[in-house]
């Protein structure tokens, strides 16, 4: 299974912070949010990870490759246990990037990736969203493997926040 994790928008709604920082890359406790996404895959059992980028988005790139300098500074003054966290990162899964030319929404995202998926099934996760709880992209994976049919995780939001996102409605 493979999947396909936008994160080329330019999240205005996070402006400032977002202005010369992915919102993706922005941390939650000790992490940025894409790391937790990524994570999330890889429990769910996907390894194979399509990160779809655009401009300004470099930092996420170097999240997740090898820092030499970095890793020598650490080894160097006996930092072991930070090392150690550096490194995990680095070895987490196999990412490949490709990159959104003009941003069209989310649907144009994950179209990027197109080449690279072929006909396979594949998960999205957001590379803005995170989920407590049990591992809702296992749980995504269970229905489909089930039904054979295409699943979509959605949340109430309480109505002033209508505006603000992509909205489901229904009965
Ligand atoms: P959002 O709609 O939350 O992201 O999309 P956005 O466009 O950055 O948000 P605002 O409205 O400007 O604040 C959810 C995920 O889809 C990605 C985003 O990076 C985010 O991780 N996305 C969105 C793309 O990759 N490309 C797009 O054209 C839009």
């Amino acid at each position: 299974m493979k999947a396909v994790i936008p994160a080329a928008g330019l999240g205005t709604r996070l402006l400032p912070a977002t202005k010369a920082q992915p919102k993706e890359m922005l941390p939650v406790y000790d992490k940025p949010t894409i790391q937790y996404v990524i994570e999330e895959a890889l429990k769910s059992g996907i390894d194979d990870i399509v990160v779809v980028t655009g401009r300004n988005k470099r930092s996420i790139e170097d999240h997740f490759d090898k820092s030499y300098e970095l890793e020598y500074t650490l080894q160097k003054s006996g930092k072991d246990r930070v090392l150690k966290q550096v490194r995990k990162i680095t070895d987490l899964a196999d990412i490949c990037y490709v990159r959104q030319r003009d941003l069209n929404g989310l649907g144009d995202a994950i179209l990027s990736a197109e080449k690279h998926i072929n006909d396979d099934a594949f998960a999205v996760l957001l590379g803005d969203s995170i989920t407590k709880g049990p591992l809702c992209t296992r749980g995504l994976l269970d229905v489909y493997e089930r039904y054979g049919k295409s699943t979509i995780s959605i949340r109430e939001v309480p109505n002033p926040c209508v505006d603000r996102y992509g909205i489901v409605s229904g009965s």
